[in-house]
């Protein structure tokens, strides 16, 4: 067992590496029962071959290594092929994409809080992450998920506690086995019905207690990667949807109060936003974010106030228009990675802020 510091500036190499320009990450991470709520709506059976042929799809599309820094990987995905026997960590590599896994074992009902959730998976987490290092995996997922309910005063602080203290314990794992955490406490946008403001709100509370229990767990901020996602109105809001524009304010604002300067790096989860509206979201908040950047720069306050690159984490957002081409049809895969591929490269973009 080694309870060593970790090597900070190889962490934060791979961190930063993960927010390269023009490159972001697919989450295609889909747990097994998540994997079927994708699988259902073409008619597959959610059974491990349609999981592999899936993953196939995506991870053969040829030029992917020119838009994804990174792939987040279910544990099952590491030990099968493509479809010409190349095991997929190996075909990842080939990519020049670095390889992560999601780790934790999904989410269970809070004892006392009816409607919130808590994620599991932190027993025996030290073994099963030197074993994934072994394997070659760069960086690891844990995902905590928060529910808006106004009417019923969620989240709860116990709900945004704990899981806080879930991040940051899994963190510490992380980085102790030299691999880099994202740490993802989701704020749902397709549950619940409120507002921006009431996101923005929430969103921040959230992270000010992740990284309150980040910094008392010894964490090196620098060597883990934030994902959130977005600050918008709830699908199921009443009024209008949020613009790009408050979007990206929004966002920024939140980030402002609430992320210390020094995280290697943030990205989004497109969380049930069309494909369309998670590119056109993204490319607000960063162009927002190069233009008070610059300004700053050339003012006299000098720091920029936004220092982190950010980047997307996808997984619906990447795939899912592909998946709907595709279809489990073998003759609609070369229609379906072009489709893949188009997105990608406006994604792409989109992180660039254009
Ligand atoms: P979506 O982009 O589909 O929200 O998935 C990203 C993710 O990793 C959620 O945990």
């Amino acid at each position: 067992m080694t309870t060593s510091l970790p090597n900070t500036s190889a962490l934060n190499d791979i961190a930063r590496a993960l927010v390269a320009p023009r490159k972001g990450i697919l989450a295609a991470d889909e747990s097994v029962p998540t994997a079927g709520k994708r699988l259902a709506p073409v008619g597959l059976e959610n059974n491990e071959e349609n999981r592999r042929l899936y993953r196939d799809l995506f991870f053969t599309t040829k030029g992917i290594g020119d838009y994804l820094s990174g792939v987040i990987l279910f544990e099952e995905t590491i030990g099968h092929k493509a479809n010409d026997g190349t095991p997929f960590p190996q075909l990842l590599a080939e990519h020049g994409v670095i390889p992560g896994i999601k780790v934790d074992k999904g989410t269970v009902a809070l004892a006392g809080f009816a409607d919130e959730v808590i994620t599991e998976g932190i027993d025996g987490l030290r073994e099963r992450l030197q074993l994934f290092a072994k394997q070659g995996m760069k960086f690891a997922k844990w995902r905590a998920v928060i529910l808006i309910d106004e009417k019923k005063g969620l989240p709860s602080e116990p709900c945004m506690r704990s899981n806080a203290g879930l991040l940051a314990r899994y963190a510490a794992l992380c980085q102790e086995a030299g691999i880099v955490p994202i740490i993802e406490p989701e704020v749902l946008y397709d549950k619940g019905n409120h507002s921006i403001e009431v996101a923005e709100q929430v969103t921040t509370a959230v992270l000010e207690r992740v990284f309150e229990v980040v910094e008392a767990h010894r964490v090196d901020r620098s060597g883990l990667i934030l994902k959130t996602s977005m600050v918008l109105a709830a699908q199921g809001f009443d009024g209008a949807q949020s613009t790009p524009e408050e979007v990206a304010a929004a966002t920024l604002r939140c980030y402002k109060a609430s992320v210390p300067a020094d995280v290697g790096g943030i990205v989004f989860l497109s969380g049930g936003q069309s494909a369309e509206m998670a590119t056109v979201n993204l490319a607000a908040v960063n162009a927002l974010r190069a233009k008070e950047n610059a300004s700053a720069k050339s003012g006299l306050q000098g720091a920029a106030p936004y220092p982190w690159e950010i980047s997307f984490s996808y997984g619906r957002g990447l795939q899912g228009e592909a998946l709907e081409i595709w279809a489990g049809k073998e003759e609609n895969k070369q229609a379906a990675q072009a489709e893949f591929l188009k997105r990608l490269q406006s994604v792409s973009k989109a992180r660039d802020g254009k």
